[in-house]
């Protein structure tokens, strides 16, 4: 069965819509790096490096850093808030930044800031 040009069209014109509305929707990103123990240790060598001095060695939000912020660093290792939030939104905050929480946008590569979150992951505990 060949596919009739207008339906071509017609699936190209849902495609670059469904593109348009998914830009910088980080939030419905699916995390594409499994928490494997070697992406769990590369998470755990950047998070030492570009969050602990404010979210603390345990991600409970008491760093030496975060200490004077409005409003403190999240507290990552908290269960309940922790099961709220899927990886897309963590994502996200991490990318964008949440004030006074700086943006990793440029810091970070994508690969990178799903490697953090698959070891921030580890303070709560399994959540599912
Ligand atoms: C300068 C201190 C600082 C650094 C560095 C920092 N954070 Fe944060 N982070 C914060 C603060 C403060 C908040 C709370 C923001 C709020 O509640 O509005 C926060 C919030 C968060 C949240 C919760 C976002 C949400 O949706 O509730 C996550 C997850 C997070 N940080 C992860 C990280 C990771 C991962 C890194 C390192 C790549 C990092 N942070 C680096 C200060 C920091």
């Amino acid at each position: 069965m060949a596919l009739h040009p207008s339906k071509v069209a017609f699936f190209t014109g849902l495609l670059a819509i469904s593109l348009t509305f998914s830009h910088g929707g980080f939030a419905q990103k699916k995390n594409p790096i499994e928490a494997s123990q070697e992406s769990v240790s590369k998470g755990q060598t950047i998070f030492k490096k570009n969050c602990q001095m404010c979210h603390g060695e345990k991600g409970m939000g008491d760093g030496p850093a975060g200490q004077r912020l409005k409003p403190k660093p999240a507290n990552l290792a908290d269960k309940s808030g922790m099961e709220k939030v899927t990886d897309g939104e963590l994502f996200e905050a991490i990318t964008k930044g949440k004030n006074p929480m700086p943006a990793f946008e440029h810091k970070l590569n994508e690969n990178d800031r799903w490697h953090v979150i698959n070891f921030i992951r580890t303070f709560a505990g399994p959540t599912k």
